[in-house]
């Protein structure tokens, strides 16, 4: 290894061969790069090597493969391999489910491998280190916050035979003092729920979140034989309801978007009755389960935090995992459990486990905690602006044959008044600017923006762009200072993580991004972190009286967009009304000068 001083290492983070397979480049201890490779293959949630992941990561920095000190990937099929073994020499499971596994842990050793077929003519000479996943959620989370000290709290499906860990962080490091193994899992609970409800794809989750508020909590008490709590924390899963632990599941998390098969049994159907298909309608009753599911998701998931504060009282709460991205049940912490501040980094799910391992890599090595704190998810790709204007420059007859004006502003307080007046009109905006968000959510960067005041907003989206179920809520974005006064809280909420009560005054105001039980999924935002987006809510503001806008991610079922050109393409084969590309706008049909 080339480095003199350890805090110089280079170290790039990964999640591989599992859903939102990610890198993330760590160089002087400081986060450089980050990125999911679904925005560069275009397949959501791809599983498989972040060849082009690290790619970008490695060109963001100037370097090459030959520079890198340590690969971290989070997983180490080395883990927990006692409780593996014990768990197959008692329960028997069939050939296929063994052969399964041991080939997803093969796969995790062809790192070096898929280096030298990704990058020929590299040599890579560096370490590869397996972080526990479990530890590289934790890590993902704490060691970026701002905490010196937490609880922190990983619950997800499984990640090396463990589906919870709750640990305490204190300066570098992280003791877990408390797990839930295989085959008990809240992930899987809500996974097999929203399979059971139709919702068949990976990641569905968030639409039966989504559902929830339009039913009430009928099924609970019979969900409360379907997970059982315990005194110690954790929660067993009655297993007769599920049965992947049997004979596996057929998991597919090879280049490509990633596909489970059914993890439930008739059981689950003799107790909620018939499961719904994917093309039926949904009744009452399936709003119903999913606000049961939702509030037995939220009885577990307290029941485990108030457990780690009555073991560890300290102020700070962080969370990690994809369980940490049910925002409605982040959003309910500080009123059920006694923690005062909470974090959740953007990429909470698996993605972020790059950065998780990546960090943890870092300590290790420098037995301290690295300066650096995520207060904002701008870690992606970006474009000059003279890339922009070629790309606009390449579709320019294609533009011209849709009666697009292409208006260059180079005033940026001109751009943001010229767009937040659009939007006041009741457009819909493409805003593409500066770096691509790490995660999940687009918050101000790879965006779409609409006026939060109309009511029919949510369907001229669905119409025009997003075609997607009538109930799942639009977000807003909004001024940090003026989070008091329009909703309940106060807290900050950089990365779109928690749903708060908006205000009652003021949700006939903001019908656009009010859901129907009052909430809305914000995302607050600084001059600090987002110059150009605080300043275009800024105007629109201005303009309105309403300190915020309605943001959707940019994208048309697809992962979100990345390049420009994939910006002008959705622009192009939509009935967006205005795309923002850097200082250009590009406006349909009706000019605006
Ligand atoms: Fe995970």
């Amino acid at each position: 290894m080339g480095c003199a001083r350890e805090d110089k290492l280079r170290i790039l983070g990964i999640n591989a061969y599992h859903g939102d397979s990610s890198a993330c480049l760590v160089q002087d201890g400081l986060l450089i790069a980050a990125a999911e490779e679904e925005r560069f293959r275009r397949i959501k949630h791809w599983a498989g090597f972040p060849s082009l992941a690290i790619e970008f990561c490695l060109k963001e920095a100037q370097i090459t493969i030959n520079d890198i000190d340590f690969i971290a990937i989070n997983s180490d099929p080395q883990a927990n391999l006692l409780r593996k073994t014990g768990y197959v020499l008692m329960n028997n499971p069939n050939i296929s489910f063994i052969k399964d596994r041991l080939k997803n842990s093969q796969k995790r050793y062809d790192i070096l491998q898929e280096l030298k077929e990704h990058f020929p003519g590299g040599q890579f000479r560096g370490e590869v280190v397996r972080v526990e996943h479990h530890m590289a959620h934790l890590c993902s989370s704490f060691l970026v916050s701002s905490f010196p000290k937490a609880v922190n709290v990983s619950i997800d499906g499984f990640g090396d035979f463990s589906s919870c860990a709750v640990g305490v962080g204190e300066g570098h490091s992280i003791d877990i003092n408390w797990r839930v193994y295989f085959p008990h899992s809240l992930g899987i609970f809500y996974q097999a729920l929203t399979q059971y409800l139709g919702f068949l794809h990976y990641g569905d989750e968030y639409k039966v979140m989504g559902l929830a508020p339009y039913g009430e909590c009928a099924y609970l008490e019979k969900l409360n034989d379907v997970i059982v709590l315990k005194d110690d924390g954790t929660f067993v899963l009655n297993l007769n309801y599920f049965s992947y632990h049997k004979k596996g599941v057929s998991y597919q998390w090879e280049g490509g978007i990633p596909e489970v098969g059914i993890l439930f049994t008739e059981k689950l159907e003799e107790l909620l009755g018939k499961r719904r298909k994917q093309d039926e309608p949904l009744e009452q009753k399936h709003k119903d389960i999913a606000r049961s599911v939702q509030a037995m998701y939220e009885k577990v998931f307290f029941h485990i935090l108030n457990k780690a504060y009555q073991r560890d009282p300290m102020e700070n709460l962080t969370l990690s995992g994809g369980c940490a991205m049910n925002s409605v049940a982040n959003g309910k912490v500080y009123q059920n459990t006694p923690f005062k501040k909470m974090y959740i980094q953007s990429a909470a799910g698996d993605a972020g486990g790059a950065i998780g391992s990546a960090f943890y890599v870092w300590s290790q090595k420098n037995q301290q905690r690295s300066p650096f704190v995520m207060d904002h998810a701008y870690w992606g790709t970006s474009y000059k602006e003279s890339e922009l204007e070629k790309v606009i420059e390449e579709n320019k007859k294609e533009l011209i044959s849709q009666n697009c004006a292409i208006i260059k502003v180079s005033n940026d307080e001109e751009l943001y008044r010229l767009t937040a007046t659009e939007i006041s009109k009741g457009k819909v905006i493409g805003w593409f600017q500066g770096k691509m968000e790490w995660g999940p959510r687009a918050l101000g960067n790879r965006s779409i923006l609409g006026d939060p005041r109309r009511k029919d907003m949510k369907d001229i989206l669905n119409q025009k762009i997003k075609r997607r179920e009538s109930f799942r809520p639009f977000a807003p974005s909004i001024l940090r200072e003026a989070v008091p006064e329009w909703f309940e809280t106060d807290d900050d909420v950089p990365f779109m993580m928690a749903v708060f009560a908006i205000r009652p005054e003021k949700r006939p105001l903001i019908p656009a991004v009010t859901h129907v039980d009052g909430s809305g999924r914000l995302q607050t935002v600084t001059q600090k972190t987002n110059e150009r987006y605080y300043r275009l809510i800024e105007h629109f503001n201005q303009l309105t009286g309403v300190p915020l806008v309605l943001n959707t991610s940019f994208n048309e079922n697809e992962p979100v967009v990345c390049q420009p050109q994939e910006a002008l393409s959705c622009f192009i084969r939509t009935k967006m009304d205005v795309l923002v590309l850097g200082n250009t706008i590009i406006q349909r049909n009706d000019p605006l000068l």
